[in-house]
């Protein structure tokens, strides 16, 4: 279970100023704490590294911080807004997942330009950030190839506040 201390809860809410702010967070699957009275700030430019034991609530805090699951008490905010139950669409963040979650029919490219279709980004500046992800990874060539290995960029092109990615160590992202 994760939980961060009383005292970095007050430290917390001294700085102000976070990109990602959780207070008192905990999530309870039935009597299970997957998470209890978790509290942390993320300023922008900085990176968080959760670490902990199997099961200490990692991935749930990232998931909250997301919106793809609903804390049970406590609240999110990101960019000083409370988005503790808005969903993900809401949030300006991208996440990576443990598994690939890319969807297999459609190619590189399009992969990555699905979260910016959603955004209702204009076809041209779509196509001009795929490039630009597309050439940061030297991967270009594979645009219009089907995702058959890692590729995990997609979550970082849209530019989010906020980027969580959970056990990607074996990937640059
Ligand atoms: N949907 C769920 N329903 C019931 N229990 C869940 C659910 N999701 C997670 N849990 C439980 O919540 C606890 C925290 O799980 P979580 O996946 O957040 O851990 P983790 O720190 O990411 O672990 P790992 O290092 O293995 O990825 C575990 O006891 C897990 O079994
Ligand atoms: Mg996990």
């Amino acid at each position: 279970m994760l939980a961060l201390s009383k005292e970095h809860e007050n430290t917390v809410r001294e700085a102000g100023d976070f990109v990602v702010e959780l207070r008192s967070v905990s999530k309870y699957y039935g009597e299970l704490a997957a998470v209890e009275d978790t509290s942390l700030g993320v300023r922008r430019g900085e990176l968080l590294c959760l670490l902990g034991p199997s099961g200490c609530g990692k991935t749930t805090t990232l998931r909250m911080v997301a919106g793809f699951v609903e804390p049970t008490s406590g609240t999110i905010s990101i960019n000083g807004v409370d988005m503790t139950h808005q969903p993900p669409y809401r949030r300006d963040t991208g996440m990576v997942f443990q598994s690939y979650a890319l969807f297999p029919h459609m190619s590189v490219a399009e992969n990555i330009a699905f979260g910016l279709e959603n955004l209702k980004w204009p076809r041209d500046k779509r196509e001009e950030r795929v490039d630009e992800m597309l050439k940061l990874v030297e991967l270009p060539h594979l645009a219009r190839r089907l995702p058959e290995s890692t590729f995990r960029w997609s979550a970082a092109t849209g530019c989010p506040s906020a980027r969580t990615r959970d056990e990607t160590g074996s990937t640059a992202a």
